[in-house]
């Protein structure tokens, strides 16, 4: 495994997600993931699979579990029951740390960056280069800049400039950036584009594509079906915290998701157990 505290510096040329596992293997496979808290349900027996190179749009109405998800996979909430295979291989993520270890980075909308630091003190933070003891200002700063034009973010004007001062989309950007760095080959962002205008959204759909065009398994929650269609490969809808569908985006259309959020089945689509069952 790649060490988890030597950054790339740059986001690779070919697929950092290649395994030697069989092509149908799902880089991350969870099957009947359960979590309560006290007398709330929040997921039951979820299957999800997330499969490299290719971008999984979670879909549900508030409350549906999806942050719940996300977090039992970033290593923030420990699952009741189910289990969980990276790369083929049953594994156990009790920390945040186990996450990171295995190349699992997750964008939270507000909470992912410190605001009084800048942009490289941002990316290496908690994981920062030293040298002789010192901080390895120079090395961090080169492989920070090296990252954000892999990515081609270019928009940034300082990378010493504090990220107070950037905008809601430079922000994500920076976010998105630092997740990539660091070996990662699943990266889940958590609502990237709500609180973005139409420049900014365009600017991280636009970085989600490149993350899958890269390799890595890219999971996104998003209550914007715009943002869902353009960007998915597949889509998966969580109702009460339950999986009531997941296929690739062609079965759905706009009308069959939001019947899935809603109301737990569509007319229009097959179901995900319809799904599963005409495959056998
Ligand atoms: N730490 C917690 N303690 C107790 N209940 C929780 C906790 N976190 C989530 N829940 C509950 O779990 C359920 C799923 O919440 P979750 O945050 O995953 O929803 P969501 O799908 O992300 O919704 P939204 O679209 O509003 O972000 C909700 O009923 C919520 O109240
Ligand atoms: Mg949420």
């Amino acid at each position: 495994m790649a060490d988890p505290n030597e950054p790339t510096g740059s986001l690779p040329a070919s697929n950092p997600g290649a395994t030697p596992v069989s092509a149908s293997e799902p880089l991350l496979r969870l099957r009947g993931i359960s979590k309560h808290f006290g007398a709330v349900q929040a997921l039951y027996g979820v299957d999800v699979d997330l499969p490299s190179g290719q971008v999984t749009a979670l879909c549900g109405d508030n409350g549906a579990g999806k942050s719940v998800l996300t977090k039992c996979i970033a290593g923030i909430h420990e699952p009741d029951q189910g289990e969980m295979f990276w790369e083929g291989r049953l594994v156990h993520i009790r920390t945040p740390g186990d996450a990171a270890a295995l190349g699992i980075e997750t964008v939270y909308q507000d909470l992912a960056l410190a605001d009084n630091l800048d942009i490289v003190q941002n990316m290496f933070l908690g994981r920062e280069r030293l040298s002789r003891g010192l901080l390895d200002e120079d090395s961090m700063e080169r492989a920070a800049a090296a990252t954000l034009a892999s990515l081609r973010v270019t928009t940034v004007r300082s990378i010493r400039q504090p990220v107070a001062t950037l905008s809601g989309g430079q922000r994500q950007a920076v976010a998105v950036a630092k997740a990539v760095m660091w070996n990662s080959k699943l990266v889940m962002l958590d609502e990237p584009t709500a609180a973005l205008g139409v420049a900014q959204t365009r600017m991280v759909l636009d970085l989600i594509v490149r993350l899958k065009d890269h390799g890595l398994a890219v999971m996104v929650i998003s209550h914007n079906l715009n943002d869902v269609f353009e960007v998915a490969d597949r889509v998966a809808v969580l109702r009460l915290g339950r999986m009531v569908a997941q296929d690739q985006l062609s079965a759905f259309d706009r009308q069959s998701v939001v019947d899935f959020m809603t109301t737990g089945t569509s007319t229009r689509q097959v179901t995900a157990s319809d799904a599963t069952a005409m495959k056998d």
